[in-house]
């Protein structure tokens, strides 16, 4: 959703990516690949195979990684680059990865640098398959793309649907986009062993629409920003993440289940759903406090109503104090508050009235926090009355810093955000 090129931080600095980019016509979108991963700051070693230089030139890669692509099984110095690259690498990425590769791959071959270095390597692999869609279809590849994933390890992503080579019309082969590649990478950097690897995350986001007719609706200012960036965060550090967001523009988020909903009564049930199953629950979203009692079947008219309306509003159910019974015993419930006066003072009410664990006060009304912005400045209130308060941050800073505090609690760690 944010690009991470686009964001003003290096987050993978010190981490080492080798870039495998095998013989196939997506291989031009691999360029971009290796600038994403180069912005983010990790160093980018591209390995291409002698068919993938008959598509792109080497020259491409270099100016965007700063680095010599590497081609032949043996360095200058005499050293075995094949050695050198496994060892070294945080991630191995294949992209694309041609049925050619892939057969290779399935079967241990090591007969050009990048397949040596596949076998070189105890990195966690990522294949990002680019093909025509009668290929993908083959039995055999389907077979050796089952093998690298269930024997080996390996972590498949695509291909998808969509507009193959030219003549080709459409079919399933193409390679999933850069910027889905990239957020996969992520994941993966962040460890074998990602913080939250192996837990499950129920989040909400966004604002709710309550009908009054069928063209109009109550909602609010929010843009759904904090709630997803909290799921992506939470997905980056390894737990299977759902997403229950109300009408909002931003696009589903990669890797995380997302549930779209309207109103308050469609978020609860959802929610209702899920919550069972989630160790950490975060209620981001800005749900409306009411609803119209009577919503209209059809538009109404200005000619019907005069020049007044009048619309009996009744109260939505409270999401998070109704589901806080069906967490499982141990789960992390974080809400959030924000507040145009007594900020602390109503965060550390509402807390205790919804019985969360932390929740995550900002104030209202400013230029760079709250609503419809990419930035937020909040405190941190738990339930010992420890408070933590934050600078001015990006929301997917903020979203690290409170499940930072989710972590701790996880590990029975202090609440205080006094002693952190
Ligand atoms: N919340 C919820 N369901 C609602 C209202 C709020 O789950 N119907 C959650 C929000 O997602 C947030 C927390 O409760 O985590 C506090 O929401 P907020 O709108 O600040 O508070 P309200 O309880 O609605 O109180 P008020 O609007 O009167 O301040």
């Amino acid at each position: 959703m944010f690009p991470w090129s686009l964001q003003p931080r290096r987050p993978w600095q010190g981490r080492r990516v080798v870039l495998g980019v095998t013989g196939g016509i997506a291989a031009y979108k691999s360029i971009q690949l290796a600038r994403d991963l180069t912005l983010l700051g990790s160093q980018v070693d591209v390995v291409m195979t002698e068919a993938a230089r008959r598509f792109v030139g080497p020259l491409s890669f270099e100016g965007v990684t700063g680095r010599r692509v590497a081609r032949s099984l043996w360095s200058a110095d005499g050293s075995a680059l094949h050695l050198s690259l496994g060892r070294d690498a945080h991630l191995f990425v294949v992209a694309p990865a041609t049925a050619d590769f892939l057969a290779r791959a399935a079967h241990g071959r090591a007969d050009d640098l990048l397949t040596t270095v596949l076998l070189a390597t105890r990195a966690p692999v990522l294949l990002a398959p680019a093909m025509n869609h009668r290929m993908w279809d083959h039995p055999q590849t389907g077979a050796n793309v089952q093998h690298c994933r269930d024997r080996l390890g390996y972590h498949i992503l695509g291909p998808h649907e969509g507009r193959l080579g030219a003549g080709e019309g459409s079919g399933m082969g193409r390679m999933v986009e850069p910027s889905h590649i990239v957020e996969w990478c992520g994941r993966l950097l962040s460890g074998r062993t990602g913080s939250l690897s192996g837990r499950s995350v129920l989040v909400t986001a966004g604002p709710t629409r309550e009908p009054l007719d069928p063209v109009r609706f109550l909602g609010n200012r929010s843009s759904g920003r904090m709630g997803f960036s909290v799921a992506r965060e939470a997905w980056l550090r390894g737990a299977d993440v759902t997403l229950v967001s109300g009408p909002s523009s931003l696009p589903d988020p990669v890797g995380i289940r997302v549930i779209r909903v309207e109103t308050a009564r469609d978020m609860l049930g959802a929610v209702e759903a899920h919550v069972a199953s989630a160790q950490i629950v975060v209620y981001a979203a800005a749900v409306a406090d009411y609803r119209p009692m009577k919503p209209a079947s059809r538009k109404t008219r200005k000619s019907h109503t005069g020049d007044r309306l009048t619309v009996e509003l009744g109260v939505n159910p409270d999401i998070a104090a109704e589901t806080a019974s069906l967490t499982p015993a141990g789960g992390i419930r974080v809400g959030f508050a924000l507040e145009t006066d007594d900020l602390l003072e109503r965060a550390g009410e509402k807390l205790r009235a919804k019985g969360f664990d932390l929740i995550v006060a900002n104030p209202a009304g400013e230029d760079d926090a709250g609503f419809d912005v990419d930035t937020n400045r909040v405190t941190i209130l738990d339930r010992h009355g420890g408070t933590q308060d934050l600078p001015l941050l990006l929301k997917d800073e903020v979203a690290g810093r409170i499940l930072d505090r989710v972590e701790s609690l996880l590990e029975g760690g202090m609440a205080s955000g006094a002693a952190l």
